[in-house]
């Protein structure tokens, strides 16, 4: 059964040219390239845990584990949303630690979580009850992680209720950690952190001291007072800077490029309309490409008549509504375009890029919900395939 769940939840990795001409490109060493340089941008102490949720934001976690799993000292261990998520990435055979991000529910998933080796997080006494009952009947105390809830308000002990716990010898209480809500923001970040210190100050004195994160990437890279011992960046070892600027701060390469084909070509006289609901009229005679490509792909309806694709290193628009499987874009002003004509969506061409964060812009999103949003219709293949 857990195998069936971790093919359920891996992206679709392909080592051949894909039939339907719509594929990612996922690039590794770019994303060990961007561990390296957050490695170099950090303090020595401060260990890094690659956050792989999502099957890795969509590009595929275990390929990107493997990517960074012989680089240094500083990777702890890989940060992952459910049990599926940890079982699949040991199932592809990742032998460091995993913490389990999100509230264990039901508790007999705590089961699965031992006999995986996976480290889970408590978020509430009964969690915590729970988990050392499964500890003493296997005879082991369970590693763990305790959440304190110190303002995002989705999981976690409340800072009183953290006050009042009390550690049980059937678990070891490897980590302490909690979650900014807006690590953008320098006073919210600092008042949960104050919380968190304050809560956190003394716990385990006398006995092992706990590792104490809180950094997603935005304060990976602009709050040292949450570096702590642990960092959790995601979207940034993906190559994306979680707000604008950000990327200046240390040099981030783009994990994934997602590209398709012209797969049909046209002329239509002006006044021509296009595309459901007809929402655009050719203003001159204009040369049309048809590119296989749509929601269903993740391609966001909200960039029906908005969006820009690079076809021959320019930038052309998305003319009409995006619909399911195809999208239609104007090459009027590129000419020489053919039939089989390589064209970018995310990615770079010539001297143009369009970034995950672009798209998402578009689409009135964060550059996460895209990239979480390529759907498993889109073969990923491993940058050097091709
Ligand atoms: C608990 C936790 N830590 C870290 C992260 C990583 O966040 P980011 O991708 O902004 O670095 C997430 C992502 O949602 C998270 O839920």
């Amino acid at each position: 059964m857990p195998s069936l769940i971790a093919r359920s939840l891996t992206v679709p990795f392909s080592s051949a040219a894909p039939i339907r001409p719509t594929w990612a490109e996922v690039d590794p060493g770019a994303f060990q390239h961007n561990f390296k340089a957050l490695a170099g941008f950090l303090p020595r102490r401060v260990k890094i845990m690659p956050v792989l949720k999502a099957d890795g934001y969509g590009h595929g976690a275990a390929l990107l584990a493997r990517s960074v799993s012989a680089v240094g000292t500083r990777l702890w261990g890989y940060g992952v949303s459910s049990v599926e998520e940890g079982v699949a990435l040991r199932d592809a055979g990742v032998t460091q630690k995993i913490l389990i991000l999100g509230s264990l529910f039901p508790f007999d998933s705590f089961d699965t979580v031992l006999e995986k080796n996976l480290i889970p997080t408590v978020a509430s006494r009964s969690s915590a009850q729970a988990l050392a009952q499964r500890a003493q009947r296997r005879g082991r105390p369970a590693p763990c992680h305790v959440k304190i809830d110190t303002g995002m308000g989705r999981i976690g002990m409340s800072p009183e209720a953290f006050a009042s716990f009390s550690t049980n010898p059937w678990l070891k209480v490897e980590g302490i950690y909690t979650h900014l809500a807006c690590a953008d923001s320098p006073s919210a970040t600092s008042q949960q952190m104050k919380l968190f210190e304050k809560t956190s100050r003394g716990f385990g004195k006398g006995g092992e001291c706990p590792l104490r994160h809180a950094a997603n990437s935005g304060a990976a890279l602009a709050r040292p007072n949450a570096w702590l011992d642990l960092v959790r960046p995601g979207l940034l070892l993906y190559g994306v800077p979680p707000w604008p600027g950000l990327g200046k701060k240390i040099d981030l390469r783009p994990v994934l490029a997602w590209k398709t084909r012209v797969v049909f070509l046209k002329t239509v006289r002006r006044g021509t309309p296009l595309s459901y609901g007809w929402t655009w009229r050719a203003r001159r005679r204009s040369r049309i490409a048809t590119l296989p490509v749509g929601y269903a792909d993740g391609y966001r309806r909200d960039l029906s008549g908005r969006g820009e694709v690079l076809i021959k290193g320019v930038r052309c628009p998305v003319v009409g509504r995006v619909t399911m499987d195809q999208i239609v874009v104007d090459v009027t002003d590129r000419p020489g375009v053919e039939v089989g004509e390589e064209v970018v969506l995310i990615g770079t061409q010539g001297r143009e890029t369009i970034t995950a964060s672009e798209l998402a812009d578009g689409a009135h999103t964060i550059p996460y919900e895209i990239l979480c949003g390529l759907s498993k219709r889109v073969p990923r293949l491993i940058r050097g395939d091709r």
